[in-house]
């Protein structure tokens, strides 16, 4: 439970002298045969590491020595945290905690003022990112005693933030304050975490804490700052934008900056039907290509009268202005979202920067490839919708790492020119990466279904981009994680109902029924039994391990499932009890090499809750080629895929199990490998059910984390091994 006492911070620093898991892998390393090879350089910048590695540093061995250290723990259905052995773990910052001391405790009745969310943490923790932090407040990669979690907050579960849940009458929202508060309850959390006893508290009066939220300023940076479709009345330049939404996943720099990536913002904005005889047949394609209908996730548009700065009207994404280029409307402010947002978390004033060169789509993530001096740098992204595409940017200014220290200027300079790729993967086994580049790959004024004006319009529809570069449809792609001692590149594909016999390919090679799938929670009677029922982890290396490389190899790391399925055509990598799981959805690499799998599953939950997994990597081409036999109803249709060698019970292990109706998203790392912080949620967000009574806390699917009838909220949780050991495997 809650240990409400210690969310104060510790009068003194407090650090343990212990070793750092630098110090663990030097010596682990030092008594190995080691290679020759740019990967072994690779893999220590990236670690942003003090290592110092022989140039024959054998950055595999160090994989393959992971042991992991715990016993897989059982499915669960509790609503509690169910963690295995050895390990504990407190509730570090949740929905509405203060960010300042002078804040109050947050009341968690709906009384609580709309305007401290300026100063509170926000709803839905997802993405969050570790930024070690010296004494004098500077970043600092190796530090783990202090340091700064940056946490996205991508979402709200309206009816908990007011005191008789959300007011709604007809599609119109009549309560100001409501919609205020459920604005700023979005965007990013900037906090000081301490080590303390072991464990990390929050700081609650450092100077750093800050909260990004949908009203702040930003700038439109890249090739597609100042492009036409960027003009709002905000910014009739279309060089600026008022705030990010929807931020998911993430991402991070080696200059020591905060990706934030905004992901499913378009159901935010409201545009009507009436709008469509004021737009072009262009438009029109694009606007629907994004989902950019309807009324508006949560009707902020709807709010009267506005106010003098429109933050109401601003989410009317229509043309309500007489202008002939969206200068005094927002029928353009659709296109100020979608991108990769760079914050730097230490730099409170500073204005965050949208990197247009990243191209606008359902951004899950962007995660860093390997870093290496004299080469490009490069992220990997993917675009979470069902049957949306993997992307891939190199920047075209080669790694200085003398620009480490510079902040946003760095940012500039790698991440506002560079080339955006979209992923191809061929039913032989390899991939090819098509680059998004105006007047290549189909992509110009005589696309068929977009007729491309330039490299800012492809970046703002990179969507159609792919669409006419021919790049493989997936199975709805969540989180990427990057190897850190060979480069392969992972990413979830978490589940795709809509995937038909017809449309299967090497990659997206499962098709089956699951008639219990929806048997539970918030998915009930949704068909989410129909299609890839329960996701995959796809996985690539890049040819010759060069990260600017266009060609690959993959194959299928794990294929979830339940233990129970058919292990000739659904449970294809031979999950058990203790290790099967569905809809794999954030995913990270830990410093060691151990790769942590959490999930946001709509498919299992008649069995369990969210869980969060431990897996040791093996490497792309460890298994073969395999022929499964796809059912649908009476059809069968045979795919050959390629997969990775199955799970053993020493490789893949249950971890930790989330409370009633969550999603275990978001993690990050002490630098030191001894503190793992990870996200739980949404508890409970089910609150559209027949049985859902805001007045009656019986009613509610979660209590978690304050228990008893408390109203559930989301919140970051920082797990440490009661033995001050690292997280999750050991090096042996
Ligand atoms: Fe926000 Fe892709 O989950
Ligand atoms: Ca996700
Ligand atoms: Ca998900």
């Amino acid at each position: 439970m809650r240990d409400l006492s210690s969310t104060t911070a510790p009068a003194a620093d407090d650090t343990a002298a212990s070793p750092d898991f630098d110090s663990v892998l030097a010596a682990r390393l030092s008594r190995r045969s080691l290679l020759k090879g740019s990967l072994a350089t690779a893999a220590t910048t990236y670690l942003g590491s003090s290592l110092s590695l022989s140039a024959s540093g054998d950055v595999q061995a160090a994989a393959r020595a992971l042991k992991l250290n715990f016993q897989a723990i059982p499915k669960s259905i509790d609503d509690k945290i169910a963690i295995a052995n050895g390990y504990q773990w407190r509730v570090l910052v949740a929905t509405g905690d203060p960010l300042a001391s002078d804040v109050p405790a947050y009341a968690n009745d709906g009384s609580d003022e709309a305007g401290s969310f300026t100063r509170r943490a926000g709803d839905h923790h997802d993405g969050m990112h570790f930024f070690g932090m010296s004494q004098s407040a500077r970043w600092d990669a190796q530090r783990a005693e202090r340091g700064l979690l940056c946490i996205n907050h991508e979402a709200v579960t309206a009816a908990f933030l007011h005191p008789q849940g959300e007011t709604v009458a007809d599609g119109k929202r009549i309560s100001e304050d409501e919609v205020m508060k459920e604005m700023l309850a979005h965007g990013v959390s900037i906090v000081e975490v301490r080590r303390h006893q072991g464990s990390y508290v929050t700081q609650q009066d450092s100077p750093l804490n800050r909260r990004i939220t949908p009203f702040t300023d930003m700038e439109l940076t890249g090739p597609a700052a100042r492009s036409p479709q960027l003009i709002t009345k905000y910014s009739i330049t279309g060089t600026r934008t008022r705030g990010t939404i929807a931020n998911c996943a993430n991402g991070h720099t080696p200059w020591g900056t905060y990706l934030t990536c905004e992901e499913n913002w378009a159901g935010f904005f409201k545009r009507g039907e009436s709008d469509n005889a004021k737009r072009s047949a262009k438009e029109l394609a694009a606007l629907r290509r994004y989902g950019i209908e309807g009324k508006g996730k949560h009707f902020w548009a709807s709010v009267q009268p506005d106010t003098a700065d429109q933050r109401f009207g601003r989410w009317h994404a229509a043309v309500t202005g007489t202008s002939n280029n969206g200068s005094d409307d927002y029928r353009n402010v659709a296109n100020t979202f979608g991108w990769v947002v760079e914050i730097d978390p230490f730099s409170p004033t500073a204005s965050p920067k949208k990197r247009t060169a990243l191209g606008r789509f359902a951004h899950e993530g962007a995660w860093p490839g390997p870093v290496i001096p004299g080469q490009p740098l490069v992220w990997y992204m993917g675009c979470d919708a069902r049957n949306e595409y993997i992307y891939k940017y190199v920047s075209t200014a080669v790694w200085d790492p003398s620009d480490a220290k510079r902040g946003l200027a760095a940012g500039d300079k790698y991440l506002n020119e560079g080339k955006l790729y979209a992923a191809r993967f061929n039913a032989d086994g390899t991939g090819d990466w098509l680059e998004l580049k105006f007047g290549l790959n189909n992509i110009d004024v005589n696309y068929a279904n977009y007729a491309f004006s330039d490299q800012a319009d492809v970046l703002i529809h990179a969507r159609l981009a792919a669409d006419a570069a021919g790049a493989t449809r997936m199975d709805r792609p969540e989180w990427g994680a990057v190897n850190p001692h060979n480069g392969e590149v992972y990413m979830t594909l978490t589940y795709n109902p809509s995937r038909t016999l017809d449309q299967i390919d090497a990659a997206n090679p499962r098709v089956y029924n699951d008639t219990h799938a929806g048997d539970s929670g918030k998915t009930k009677g949704k068909g989410n039994g129909k299609g890839n029922v329960n996701g995959h982890i796809i996985r690539w290396a890049e040819q010759d391990g060069r990260v600017a490389a266009t060609k690959f190899q993959w194959d299928v790391f794990l294929f979830a499932a339940r233990c129970s399925a058919d292990p000739q055509h659904i449970n294809l990598s031979g999950l058990t009890a203790d290790n099967d799981f569905s809809s794999p959805d954030g995913l990270w690499f830990a410093r060691s090499g151990l790769l942590w799998i959490e999930t946001d599953d709509h498919a299992y939950r008649d069995a369990s809750n969210c869980m969060l997994l431990a897996a040791i990597p093996g490497k792309v081409g460890d298994g073969g080629a395999r022929t499964i036999v796809n059912r649908e109803e009476d059809k069968e249709r045979p795919m050959t895929t390629h997969i990775g060698k199955a799970a053993e019970a020493s490789s893949l292990r249950r971890f930790l199990v989330g409370p009633v109706d969550c999603e275990i998203t978001g993690l990050a790392e002490s630098p030191d490998g001894r503190a793992l912080f990870i996200n739980v949620q949404h508890p409970g967000e089910t609150t559209n059910g027949k049985e859902f009574n805001i007045a009656d806390p019986a009613s509610y699917l979660s209590h978690w984390p304050d228990g008893e009838k408390a109203r559930p909220r989301s919140a970051t949780i920082v797990i440490t091994r009661k033995d001050g050991g690292l997280i999750g495997a050991d090096l042996v």
